[in-house]
């Protein structure tokens, strides 16, 4: 079975003050904190291990936050990350959790909403094989990883944050591995800014024709999270649609009853914990209250 690995490491100084003490990921998005989003792509996808890793500062917060991931139909392991050495060290250090196990990697401030998601992630996850990767068409994807593609929809080339990108293609930072993962990155050489690069990891697979790339729609919002503002429409974008709809966007217990991973009374047990705000009010409509 494929397991699941959520990077939110990091210092996130492009938010500072707001994340000089708290993590960047346990910031919130309207009603929930940021990396319940990601968590329940994860859940979209059917993975239930699922590693946490996070600062030496940081991952006791998300153990009290998540704890062993039972309220949510999920077995939840923790794992620290001394130092940010690069995205690919998630696959380093999730080596002893996913013994041999194909992965997928998501960054923890990564939002994803719209309903051809999971449909694509079931299907992506059911391919055991090489690496994919998901892009997203942006107007200006300076800031981002960028693949550029030919006509049959192979890559051609990856560049990590380029001055003149070659395409409009963002790469998101969702990432499904198979079991080379962890090998892989081990092998992988430092950059200039002293770290293993994502990007790198790619191009190992891609130099063994195993690398593969999806496509999210035009249908499907894509979230930023790295300013201030991002944030901002971030809460807004989820407000409006939750608002709009009385139906939550990542409410993990939602998702996990649905699925028959948690029981009625635990949903109920949920609910009553959080009777006080909206999200145990929601809670107990989903139980027909
Ligand atoms: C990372 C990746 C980048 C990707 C982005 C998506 O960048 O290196 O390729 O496009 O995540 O969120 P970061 O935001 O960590 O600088």
């Amino acid at each position: 079975m494929r397991k699941g690995i959520i990077l939110a490491g990091g210092k996130g100084t492009r938010l500072y003050p707001l994340t000089s003490v708290v993590s960047k990921q346990l910031l919130h998005v309207y009603d929930k904190p940021m990396v319940y989003y990601p968590l329940s792509l994860l859940m979209f996808a059917n993975i239930r291990d699922i590693l946490v890793i996070s600062t030496p500062h940081d991952l006791p917060k998300y153990e009290e936050l998540l704890g062993d991931g039972s309220d949510f139909g999920l077995n939840l392991s923790y794992k620290v990350q001394l130092a940010p050495r690069g995205l690919p060290e998630a696959f380093i250090l999730a080596e002893d959790f996913l013994d041999g196990a194909p992965s997928a990697l998501i960054l923890g401030d990564n939002i994803f909403f719209g309903s051809g998601i999971p449909p694509l992630l079931e299907k992506v996850s059911a391919d055991r094989e090489g690496m994919h990767i998901f892009s997203y068409l942006v107007q200006d994807p300076r800031e981002y990883g960028v693949v550029e593609i030919n006509e049959k929809r192979e890559v051609i080339s990856i560049e990590e944050k380029p001055q003149n990108p070659k395409s409009n293609l963002a790469l998101t930072g969702l990432y499904f591995c198979d079991h080379q993962a962890p090998a892989l990155a081990k092998a992988l050489k430092p950059s200039a800014r002293g770290e293993i690069e994502i990007i790198d990891l790619m191009k190992q697979y891609h130099k063994i024709e195993q690398l593969k790339m999806q496509q999210f729609g035009r249908g499907t919002a894509w979230l930023d999270t790295g300013n201030p503002d991002s944030l901002l429409d971030a809460s807004n974008f989820i407000a409006t649609i939750e608002r709009r709809q009385g139906f939550k966007v990542a409410c993990l217990e939602e998702i996990a009853f649905n699925k028959e991973w948690i029981n009625r009374e635990t949903l109920e047990r949920l609910a009553e914990k959080q009777r006080n705000s909206f999200y145990g009010k929601y809670l107990y409509t989903l139980l027909g209250y």
